[in-house]
């Protein structure tokens, strides 16, 4: 947002613009009142609820939410990013615009600058003289030109290589420690991050050089992959590794494989699967959805067969389908992942097992299935139960479609079917289960509310329960993770300490998670606490809802929107208002 508005070319850009035409263009457009109104191009919808309005200068859907400007509208409908579609008004428009390098863009160019030469200094040390990574990665198969292709490199045992490199360059230490290339030392000297391991560059999909991922060479080392922390050029969330090298593949294809890991799309790549990238950790993130629909509607999952793996898969499930990708999911039939199967059975097999792939739809149903004996009768509806849930969120058609195939393996009634899925059972839909830890780093914060519900539970494991109903609560992806760990330990064993947490963060996350809980006592007062930080949290986001209905209200009422849109909102907005007094807000 401060890059935006800092930007003089972008602000001469929307002032020259009139949002009544850029949609108008694409969207056919009726006048209502002051506003004007036509159908959403981002749901599908037969009654106009798609509100534009001249004054405001905004979109705004009554129907599916889709809000912003004339930007923000280029580049949902034509899927491109911020850059792009000012890019593209500009030049329909014929209004030149300056890009005027802010402060913020110029640091950003500083820190990938240095990454770019770190790349470089990674890539001389593997290919310029014999070294263990080179080595390492002869073992591991990869020949020489894939080396080169996706530009990776080796960190040497030194403590200094790297830092001495830039040191001569007079680059600051602090622009080397917030990239995650050196860290400061008790004794307050400089040392190497990454020290004997091989370096994959992660390269966003402008050919930047973000963040690196460094793997041991040495069995014995730990973690077995470090990555660059998040900092100002780096998020994880915004980006898939090697997209940069894949996408024009991706588009060509039309169908992306994601996997899990670095080797994975490596060793895929070589053996001529070269529509492939990986989510960077295991889980997907809505950015990632978008970031790959701009190439294809259609993805492979592709994740380890170990219960994270397929964790992970009815996650990323849901996150790519709502986005409106296509989704089919698969695990490799024979070694762990992608990489060991690519290399005992060759491109053909793999490819073999793309095209069988399920779709997500049926992959969900048989997952539920697991550890049920269908050919038990009260098996049989436990597992019907989950797989209306699954079903009930389906369009008719495809329902109609898994319907009869259920009915016939089954062999239960199509009517019986749907009205389970109509009576809206109260199964809890099994991705709401414990999920497994997950693994990768994560940017070490928690917030006091967050802090707290973790003391809570560590001193009272029976209040997690609680957690399972709102497990939104925790925000930050550190919190996140320990959630995680939480519900799995707690899944599996019922209860938990301190300990069994800890030894499921890397180092520096358990010393981080002992400082935080070392200043909370909540001296018995556990439940409270924890009641407390929910019913906060509940407030906090209720109050932000509010917020957004009584502008929606707004524009309906200038706009002459269907009554019955409007009833809705007003619905909505006193079940908000019950629901904020039934939490005790606002006494
Ligand atoms: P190889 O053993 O080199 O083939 O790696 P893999 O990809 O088979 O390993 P694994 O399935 O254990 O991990 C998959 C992905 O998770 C890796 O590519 C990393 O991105 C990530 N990952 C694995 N281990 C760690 C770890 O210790 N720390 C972090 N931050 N990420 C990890
Ligand atoms: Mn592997």
């Amino acid at each position: 947002m401060a890059q935006r508005n800092s930007n003089s070319g972008i602000d001469d850009l929307k002032s020259q613009l009139n949002i009544v035409d850029v949609i108008g263009r694409v969207v056919p457009l009726k006048r209502a009142g002051s506003n004007y109104k036509g159908i959403c191009p981002f749901h599908s919808e037969k009654t106009p609820s798609f509100i534009v309005s001249d004054q405001k200068q905004i979109f705004t859907c009554f129907g599916c939410g889709a809000t912003g400007d004339a930007i923000e509208f280029t580049k949902r409908y034509y899927n491109l990013d911020f850059m792009d579609a000012c890019e593209k008004l500009g030049k329909e428009y014929g209004i030149e615009i300056n890009f005027q390098k802010s402060s913020d863009s110029k640091e950003k160019e500083k820190l990938y600058a240095i990454n770019r030469e770190a790349a470089r200094f990674f890539y001389k040390a593997l290919t310029e003289k014999a070294n263990p990574g080179y080595t390492y990665m002869k073992k591991r198969g990869i020949d020489d030109a894939i080396l080169k292709k996706f530009g990776i490199g080796y960190a040497d045992r030194e403590w200094t290589s790297l830092y001495d490199h830039f040191k001569n360059k007079g680059i600051d230490d602090q622009d080397l420690i917030d990239l995650g290339l050196v860290t400061r030392g008790k004794d307050g000297k400089c040392y190497d991050k990454f020290r004997h391991r091989v370096i994959f560059p992660i390269i966003n999909a402008s050919g930047k050089v973000i963040g690196f991922g460094g793997r041991r060479i040495d069995e014995n080392d730990i973690p077995k992959y470090l990555n660059s922390p998040e900092n100002a050029i780096f998020q994880k969330k915004n980006n898939l590794y090697a997209l940069n090298t894949t996408k024009s593949e991706i588009a060509k294809e039309s169908s992306a494989i994601i996997v899990e890991g670095y080797m994975d799309v490596i060793s895929l790549y070589q053996y001529g699967v070269h529509n492939v990238a990986a989510s960077l950790g295991t889980a997907l993130t809505e950015n990632q959805a978008r970031l790959i629909k701009r190439y294809t509607p259609n993805v492979n999952l592709c994740y380890d067969a170990d219960p994270a793996g397929i964790s992970a898969a009815l996650r990323g499930i849901d996150i790519l389908a709502p986005q409106g990708l296509k989704v089919k999911v698969f695990h490799v039939t024979d070694g762990k992942d992608p990489d060991e199967y690519a290399k005992a059975h060759g491109r053909d097999a793999f490819l073999d097992l793309v095209k069988n792939a399920p779709t997500a739809v049926q992959y969900k149903l048989d997952a539920a299935s697991k550890g049920l004996d269908l050919t038990k009768n009260e098996d049989k509806v436990e597992y019907l139960k989950l797989a209306a849930d699954i079903l009930r969120r389906l369009s008719p058609v495809e329902m109609d479609v898994y319907v009869r195939s259920l009915s016939e393996k089954l062999k239960v009634s199509e009517r019986a079917i749907m009205a389970e899925i109509e009576g809206g059972s109260t199964a809890q839909p099994r991705e709401q289960a414990p999920l497994p830890s997950v693994q990768g780093e994560s940017e070490l914060f928690l917030s006091s509310t967050e802090g707290n519900v973790i003391s809570a539970l560590i001193t009272n494991p029976d209040l997690t329960e609680e957690l399972f109903s709102e497990p939104d609560i925790m925000e930050s992806d550190f919190a996140v993770k320990v959630e995680n760990i939480i519900f799995e330990l707690f899944g599996t064993k019922g209860e938990f300490e301190l300990d069994d947490i800890t030894d499921r963060l890397d180092p520096e996350e358990s010393q981080y998670l002992n400082e935080v809980l070392g200043g909370i006592h909540l001296a018995g007062k556990e439940e409270e606490v924890l009641k407390e930080s929910i019913k906060k949290w509940k407030l906090d986001t209720l109050y932000k809802k509010e917020k957004e209905i009584v502008a929606r209200m707004d524009l309906a009422d200038e706009s002459e929107i269907d009554q019955e849109i409007i009833r809705s909102i007003t619905e909505e907005f006193i079940r908000i208002q019950n629901d904020i007094k039934k939490y005790g807000g606002r006494e």
